[in-house]
């Protein structure tokens, strides 16, 4: 069982959201003997290039055409990363919320893998047909801010919808968040949330897989 860990956050060890997402699989880990953690750190990577001759490439594929030679070394960089991700049995997405979205480092790397033929196609009526199936994901979030259900920022959360947009759109549809909100108000309401994010990341990672040697 591999679960892919992809980290948005440039802070380190500073970063909140990254210390909930840690609790979370050292729960899994705990719990299941037999999990490797492979992390692709965003801000550490040096992803493809989506231009030039990858967006040529990109492009080919969308009208149904095998790649040109010309492009297919270029290529190649972004079908590795497409290999890292769809050979993953799980994800954990880490992400603080930036300007009401995610950080740009996770949507250009959204950019890099979400690509006809590999991770949805299209069938001959033109429907789509998501290729990353039976897979669960969770995304761990932090905010400045409180964007609960109910209050009146609510409307302006475009992260969370739009992970389940994006990833909804490949198959991943069996995806629970941990949002630790608000981080950046009060400092009480900052330690309330994080203690908040930290119980459900417990409660989460010791069910998300089965456990080793469980009858199912
Ligand atoms: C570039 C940037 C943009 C941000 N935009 C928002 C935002 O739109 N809404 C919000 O509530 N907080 C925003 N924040 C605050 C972070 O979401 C918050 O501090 C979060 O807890 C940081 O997570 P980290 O500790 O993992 O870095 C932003 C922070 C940065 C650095």
């Amino acid at each position: 069982m591999r679960i892919l860990h992809i980290v948005a956050t440039p802070r380190g060890e500073q970063s909140h959201t990254l210390r909930i997402a840690q609790e979370f699989i050292d729960t899994v880990v705990e719990r299941n003997g037999d999990v490797e953690v492979d992390v692709l750190d965003l801000y550490r990577h040096d992803l493809p290039a989506m231009a030039g001759d990858n967006i040529e490439a990109k492009y080919t594929l969308m009208v149904g055409r095998p790649i040109d030679r010309g492009h297919a070394e270029s290529w190649r960089e972004i079908e590795s990363l497409i290999e890292d991700f769809t050979s993953a049995d799980a994800y954990v997405v880490t992400a603080p919320m930036w300007n009401f979205g995610i950080p740009y480092a996770l949507k250009y790397y959204i950019d890099c893998v979400v690509q006809p033929g590999y991770l949805f196609r299209y069938d001959e009526t033109g429907s789509v047909v998501p290729m990353v199936t039976g897979k669960k994901m969770v995304c761990v979030t932090s905010r400045g801010g409180d964007y609960s259900p109910g209050g009146f920022m609510h409307a302006l959360d475009f992260q969370e919808p739009y992970l389940r947009t994006v990833f909804g759109f490949v198959g991943i549809t069996d995806v629970a968040f941990i949002n630790a909100q608000p981080m950046d108000v009060t400092p009480d309401l900052r330690a309330a949330a994080l203690t908040a994010a930290l119980a459900q990341a417990r409660e989460l990672g010791g069910s998300f897989l089965p456990q080793a040697g469980a009858l199912v």
